[in-house]
């Protein structure tokens, strides 16, 4: 059986003094929940942090964003290879608001992918349609096609040591959740896409949701069979709502 992951996104939050209280509460909240992997990916300038407050628990951190090549004249930018030199687990690439925001087509994505993956980084892959493409009819050709850029520039073994995430953008700091059916049959359509592919692969990726979970609706996305954790934004900034997340994935 998959583990659950559940994973925060802190977005651009955060203080030094902020940080340090929610590091704790989630280390030590952690302590008794064992049948769970947990992780926060943090702000760059945190990583230090993280690392100083996290080594040697079971939380493990990540960063939200990446680089793609390994090392070069990119003035501004932070290399997959760094994000290991401070212990990071995991790395988030193409989350929706860096395709929207800055630009990042699914090519520059799975390039970041698999820089993460050279680094021995575990990239946590973001897919997801937006309402209009969803009204349209167009959920599963948007995430196979993000799905697809990967698969062709990495093969379908890129996806062994991998999380996918599935985040429609309009369930992303709106309040409104998927069902845990339309979540559910999304999460199908990935694993099936990967299986075309690699049985076993598909078999034994972990597949997360994002999009508003909380701690009164994870319960009942984590008890889907394709569900295999969340990637929480908001929610993770409150300890307490993200460790009452992390037990849900510790129950189901
Ligand atoms: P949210 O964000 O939980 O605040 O909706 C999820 C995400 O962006 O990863």
């Amino acid at each position: 059986m998959r583990r659950k992951l559940v994973a925060g996104n802190w977005k651009m939050y955060g203080t030094l003094a902020g940080n340090a209280d929610l590091l704790d509460a989630v280390r030590s909240g952690m302590e008794q929940a064992r049948n769970v992997d947990c992780a926060v990916c943090v702000p760059f300038p945190y990583l230090p942090q993280a690392q100083q407050k996290l080594s040697g628990s079971g939380v493990k951190w990540g960063a939200q964003n990446v680089h793609q090549m390994d090392k070069g004249a990119y003035t501004g930018e932070v290399s997959a290879a760094m994000l290991r030199d401070f212990g990071c687990s995991y790395v988030i690439v193409g989350h929706s608001e860096r395709r929207a925001y800055f630009g990042e087509s699914s090519h520059l994505v799975a390039e970041k992918f698999l820089a993460a993956q050279r680094a021995g980084l575990i990239p946590i892959l973001c897919v997801g349609e937006t309402l209009e493409q969803r009204e349209n009819g167009a959920t599963e050709n948007v995430v196979a096609g993000q799905l697809d850029a990967l698969i062709d520039l990495g093969g379908v073994q890129a996806l062994r040591d991998a999380v996918v995430a599935y985040e429609p953008v309009w369930a992303i700091g709106t309040g409104k959740t998927a069902t845990s059916a339309q979540a559910q049959a999304v999460h199908t359509f990935i694993r099936q896409r990967i299986a075309s592919h690699d049985g076993q692969t598909a078999a034994e990726l972990c597949i997360l949701y994002g999009g508003s979970v909380k701690a009164n609706n994870a319960p009942e996305l984590f008890a889907m069979p394709d569900i295999d954790g969340g990637l929480i934004g908001g929610a993770s900034l409150v300890a307490d709502d993200f460790l009452a997340i992390c037990r849900a994935g510790a129950r189901t």
